[in-house]
């Protein structure tokens, strides 16, 4: 896994995570604004809402004090202030200086009674202030409390100012309390001086103006008094008259530092003035508001997004250790494959080693046996042939010895057809047979051969499936097979020969060299001999294998047997048991083939059928095999030419048109006997050929069987066997 591949997961989380909580925070931050605002709304209304409701209480004071003045004619200075200091105006109406009364004389001589009519009311000495000339007057004549400031009003033409002119003349008109514009008042003798309006409402007596009730107010105190008590920590209040600006400001709770965005101005109208409430957030307002829940949100998302991030690499982490940990596994795993393989070789190699020396060994022990039976029998030959030599001149001697030669030499022809037959290279002549017809046929020369001492039992299994194989072979197979069960059965005992059909099924004979299945034809040889112990089964078809005492057995019964059975493409299964005796059973292939099966005769004994005469061509390329041919024909009777390769032979031909049969060698160098064949029917259609030869393995015959057009005797050949085959050919009786 690269480091990218490994980060990425982490990385995208984190990323995922951190986008999530920004969207998380944006909206948070919207409904936290959202909430804001309403809060900032809801605190300016409610500012607004208290002056509102407080100027109600100022107006609504007023008109009492005018429904009291307006309740007689003559209200006297004393009465009014009783009524006054009854509303203890400073303890309950903080910022309304007083309540005063001011007569209206809408000329000079109306002015003149007026304040001539003071007196009347208990306010003596009230002279006009300013003094001038003016289109109407106004005159204060009552101001209560009457306190040091107050005093001083008294007498004083509001007429003479514009701004409380206008209002008084606004309420005059309208018949309603009206409120003034900004004024300094006249009580403001103090350092700080604040700003002021004026509250008139005017009084009327039969349908004339006679006056205003009228209050000064101090807006600072006023409005200080308004939100007394009122937590004024997140907002500032401006209060403008009409118009936003410095001069028209009527009260401020606090200086405006910074100006927030939240900010509302709100047009109040109060008795016929309108004012403007400016509400601006304060700083803390805004500061309530830094660490509101988005930002809470957002770190904890950021939190929790490295969390998932750490967590997601650590695993990644682990994920690559395993990786790296069953990587290393799967290389340790290799690592004992390869050097379990290593071993399998080393072992392989080392039984191929053994199987090699026990092929050496079984090659040496085959070719000792060989040498000494030869040996043997040559010492035989040639000691005999010696004393015939010796003994030329007592034909009685030299014939007996000749007679011993030839025996020998016939033993040694014996031993190496067995030996060809373990090989499987003998050449076969199959037939089609009926194995239960050749078995019974052997009854009386088994008979003889096992004694009287032991039973022979066949069991015959009657439409015995026809098997293809050489009966001369399959008798010579099942004889020595039953020496062999005389030999085990010392004394008594029996010997049982068995037919029958099977069906062979895969891995029914372990034994077998190849799997074998299909149809077959059971021969089964058993005996109540001393058996084999498995040392001796393992080796018993060894050639030269033998535990027979020396002199007795060859040690080639068995082999040969097996290399029939193989060559003839079946199959042989030995079962031993030790002390109770032994089964070879012999497997054939069931023959397919329609043809009726037919038994060979045996080979008749008796005289040897003798030449007339006739020409027999003979090629020979060794000169002493060459020349036994040769005598031995003539002996027969025949006339006979003899060429020691295929040239001279065709030359011979050539010269002799009366040839009339020609034998041949097969294995010849330069040309050999089958081309010679050809060249030699190419010239003579009709000339039958014989050919011989001592090994198998060559042009005429394939996979151990001859060629149908071939007539062959093995070498060595007795002379019985050579006269049989040239009369029978030239008898025409051989095609
Ligand atoms: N039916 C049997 N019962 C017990 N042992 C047997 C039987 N057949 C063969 N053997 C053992 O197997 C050995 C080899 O047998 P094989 O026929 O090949 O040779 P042989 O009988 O000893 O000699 P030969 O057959 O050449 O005369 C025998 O010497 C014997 O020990
Ligand atoms: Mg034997």
């Amino acid at each position: 896994m690269t480091a990218v591949r490994r980060l990425a997961l982490p990385l995208v989380a984190l990323f995922a995570g951190l986008i999530g909580t920004l969207i998380a925070a944006l909206l948070m931050a919207g409904a936290e604004e959202d909430r804001r605002r309403t809060r900032f709304a809801g605190l300016a209304e409610s500012s607004v809402g208290a002056i509102r409701s407080r100027m109600l209480v100022q107006l609504t004071l007023l008109r009492g004090a005018a429904g009291f003045i307006n309740a007689s004619d003559r209200v006297t200075q004393a009465d009014f202030k009783t009524y006054v200091d009854r509303l203890r105006l400073e303890q309950n109406y903080p910022g309304v200086l007083g309540i005063g009364y001011s007569a209206y004389a809408p000329d000079r001589l109306a002015l003149k009674r007026v304040l001539s009519g003071a007196a009347d009311v208990d306010v003596p000495g009230v002279t006009l202030r300013p003094p001038g000339e003016r289109r109407d007057y106004s005159v204060i004549l009552f101001l209560e409390p009457q306190d040091r400031l107050n005093s001083q009003a008294i007498g004083f033409d509001m007429m003479s100012e514009t701004t409380r002119r206008q209002a008084m003349e606004a309420s005059a008109k309208s018949g309603l309390s009206q409120l003034s514009g900004r004024v300094r008042l006249v009580q403001e003798i103090q350092p700080v001086k604040q700003p002021g309006f004026l509250i008139y409402t005017p009084l009327y007596s039969a349908g004339r103006l006679r006056g205003w009730v009228y209050s000064p107010l101090r807006a600072h105190d006023l409005f200080g008094a308004i939100f007394y008590g009122a937590d004024l920590s997140e907002i500032i209040v401006e209060v403008f008259d009409d118009k936003i600006g410095a001069e028209q400001l009527l009260y401020q709770s606090a200086a405006v530092e910074r100006i927030s965005h939240y900010r509302s101005i709100t047009p109040i109208e109060i008795a016929g003035r309108r004012w403007l409430v400016r509400v601006t957030a304060s700083p803390r307002f805004s500061r309530d508001t830094i660490l509101p829940a988005p930002v809470g949100v957002g770190i904890a998302g950021i939190l929790i997004s490295m969390l998932i991030a750490t967590v997601l690499l650590i695993q990644s982490r682990a994920a690559r250790r395993t990786e790296e940990q069953v990587m290393l596994r799967t290389a340790e795993l290799r690592a004992a494959n390869d050097l379990l393989l290593t071993e399998a070789l080393a072992r392989q190699a080392a039984e191929a080693k053994v199987a090699q020396m026990q092929k050496m060994e079984a090659l040496g022990q085959l070719t000792g046996g060989i040498a000494h039976d030869f040996n043997n029998m040559l010492t035989v030959v040639i000691g005999n042939l010696d004393i015939a030599h010796r003994r030329i001149g007592q034909p009685d001697r030299a014939e007996r010895a000749i007679a011993q030669a030839t025996e020998g030499a016939r033993k040694a022809a014996d031993l190496t057809q067995r030996l060809l037959a373990f090989g499987r290279l003998q050449a076969l002549r199959p037939q089609v047979l009926d194995v239960n017809e050749l078995v019974a046929g052997m009854a009386d020369m088994l008979g003889r051969t096992i004694g009287e001492a032991i039973r022979l039992d066949t069991s015959l299994m009657p439409s015995l499936w026809p098997v293809c194989a050489d009966a001369a072979q399959l008798e010579s197979a099942i004889l020595n097979l039953a020496i062999n069960a005389r030999d085990a059965m010392d004394e008594a005992g029996s010997l049982r020969i068995q037919t029958a059909n099977v069906i062979l099924g895969e891995g029914d004979l372990p034994q077998a060299e190849s799997s074998a299945t299909g149809p077959h034809v059971l021969v089964s040889i058993s005996d109540t001999g001393h058996g084999m112990p498995p040392e001796i089964l393992s080796r018993a078809l060894d050639p030269f294998f033998t535990t027979k005492p020396v002199g007795k057995g060859t040690g080639l019964g068995l082999s040969q047997v097996y290399g029939f059975v193989r060559q003839s493409g079946g199959h042989m299964a030995i079962e031993s048991v030790e002390g109770q005796g032994t089964t070879i059973r012999i497997f054939l292939p069931r023959h397919e083939s329609s043809a009726p099966a037919e038994t060979r005769g045996h080979r008749g004994e008796g005289r040897l059928p003798l030449g007339a005469g006739e020409t027999i061509l003979v090629v020979e390329d060794d000169d002493q095999v060459r020349n036994v041919s040769v005598e031995t024909l003539r002996e027969l009777g025949y006339q006979v030419l003899a060429a020691s390769g295929g040239e001279d032979a065709l030359d011979l031909l050539e010269r002799h048109p009366d040839t009339c049969l020609v034998f041949t060698d097969v294995v010849m160098p330069g040309m050999n006997g089958r081309t010679l064949a050809q060249q030699v029917l190419e010239r003579r259609p009709d000339i039958p050929i014989l050919f011989t030869t001592g090994y198998t393995r060559d042009a005429i015959v394939h996979d151990g069987r001859l060629d149908e057009d071939v007539t062959l005797i093995r070498k060595p050949f007795a002379v019985a066997e050579l006269a049989e085959a040239v009369r029978r050919m030239l008898d025409g009786s051989s095609r």
